[in-house]
């Protein structure tokens, strides 16, 4: 063979032979075969729900008398042992087993025998990466939807402090009209609680035991699905054998569930962004989420912030790579559904180091209520209360209000002042009728006091739905 390191130049056809190969795999296919199909480096991610899937099909294995007691149990022990190693860190997880399945097996036949070759009775990797991946990304729900509560939780702690504090609402991120603090805050409890019900809808859905499929066929051997299915807590056994080895659309709706809260907490992030710039001034986070520039002393930038904002393109980056992944895959198995756990299993990294973090910045967060409040009147943000006072005093068509309005704002520009600050006699020049009551509602207090109707911004409807939360939250 010849040596690629000879001094020769290397020719893009590889004129030395296996030169196209290049250094790295010293060019024997049979090493190429290894890199590209090895999953071990990943999938050992999956270790706890490969043993428990083994577990509870050995037992099954016993009960069925498909294999002699006395084996199964020695199969069980060797299971035992290898999850003492590895949670000992010492179990040698090696690349020419492949997969975690295999190297978990392979393990058990050094440490019992060739009894371990029995637990695979009835068994196929197919059926087995199934059955682990479920568990997996049904365990990741679960961890995510819990997360989204605790992440609600602050946001409620927060909104119900602050439920009085005056804001500035937007639309086109101007203002608008005034609005709470804390009913700002818990427009984002209500996203994410439909984000965690989503994962809640996907597990349902997803809760059904593949294993027992086997290859793809079933099996010949009297196994017990509904034994295993329920020993792994899952509703029943699939009942496709196969749609079992060939379904990954549960990771599909988990990613989509992941990539719609990740919408979401970039919302969030951008608008804490937004809110710690001194323009804007709105609130302040610690030391604790926030870093300081090399270069500029008076900075304290947003970087969690900014991370969880951006967190959402890898996110979607999943459940697209896994989309194109299973686009057109003909039924049953195929090696190309191994590329369905780095996107799943980066995904929910992404997403849960997200929520853990910004659960953690909503708590460290703290408005500056006099700017806010300041902002709250700016931009002419009551002009919908005087149209609404016209509607109510004078019974004047609600399109003639927005009228008489759109006048007095244009009046109080020319002045430069605010809506509340217009003389009386300036009102009456636009509209006689117009008496001092009319101060009342120009306020932003009084503006925002007045939205009683359910799901307002009243105080008193943010204090509501902060009691319907935590009750729904315990
Ligand atoms: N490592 C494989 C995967 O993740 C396990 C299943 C392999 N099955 C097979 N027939 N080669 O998909």
């Amino acid at each position: 063979m010849t040596d690629n390191a000879s001094d020769k130049p290397q020719t893009a056809t590889g004129g030395q032979g296996q030169a196209m190969w290049g250094g790295r795999f010293s060019a024997k296919p049979a090493e190429l075969m290894q890199a590209i199909n090895v999953s071990i480096g990943f999938d050992k991610r999956l270790w706890a729900q490969d043993l428990a899937g083994s577990r509870a099909h050995a037992r099954m294995l016993i009960t069925q008398g498909v294999i002699a007691s006395q084996d199964g149990e020695e199969i069980l022990r060797g299971l035992d042992a290898i999850e003492a190693e590895i949670v000992a860190g010492t179990f040698p997880f090696r690349d020419e087993y492949e997969d975690i399945h295999m190297n978990i097996e392979a393990r058990l036949r050094e440490l019992i025998g060739p009894t371990a070759g029995r637990l695979h009775t009835a068994r196929s990797r197919n059926d087995q990466v199934a059955v682990d991946f479920r568990l997996w990304v049904r365990e990741a729900c679960d961890r995510s939807a819990a997360q989204l509560e605790a992440l609600q939780k602050a946001l409620v702690a927060q909104a119900e402090a602050y439920a009085d504090a005056l804001m500035p609402g937007f639309t086109h991120l101007q203002p608008a009209q005034p609005v709470t603090f804390g009913h700002h805050l818990m427009a984002y409890v209500e996203m994410f609680g439909r984000d965690a019900s989503r994962f809640k809808d996907a597990r349902a859905r997803m809760n059904e035991c593949p294993l027992g499929a086997a290859a793809l066929a079933g099996s010949p051997f009297p196994i017990d699905r509904h034994a295993t299915a329920a020993a792994l807590g899952f509703d029943r056994p699939t009942a496709n054998s196969l749609d079992s080895v060939s379904a990954r659309d549960f990771a599909l709706e988990a990613l989509s569930a992941a990539s719609i809260a990740a919408t979401h907490l970039s919302r969030l992030a951008e608008e804490i962004v937004l809110w710690t710039t001194p323009m804007f001034g709105f609130i302040k986070l610690t030391d604790a989420f926030t870093t300081g520039s090399s270069i500029m002393p008076q900075k304290k930038n947003p970087d969690a912030a900014e991370l969880i904002r951006a967190k959402v393109g890898r996110i979607l980056g999943s459940l697209t790579t896994l989309t194109v992944v299973m686009k057109g895959l003909p039924l049953a198995y195929s090696k190309d559904m191994q590329e369905d756990k780095v996107p799943t299993f980066e995904a929910f990294d992404a997403l849960e180091l997200s929520l853990l973090a910004m659960a953690g910045m909503v708590a460290d967060l703290t408005p500056n209520t006099q700017k806010m409040a300041a902002a709250a009147g700016a931009g002419f943000s009551t002009a919908t209360d005087l149209a609404d006072w016209l509607v109510r005093t004078l019974n004047m068509p609600f399109r003639d209000a927005h009228h008489v309005t759109g006048s007095a704002v244009k009046a109080a520009e020319i002045k430069g002042v605010d809506l509340a600050e217009l003389a009386l006699a300036d009102l009456q020049a636009i509209e006689p009728r117009i008496t001092s009551d009319i101060y009342t509602v120009l306020t932003p207090a009084a503006s925002a006091a007045s939205r009683i109707s359910y799901g307002g911004t009243a105080p008193a409807q943010v204090r509501a739905q902060v009691a319907r939360w935590k009750e729904l939250l315990g």
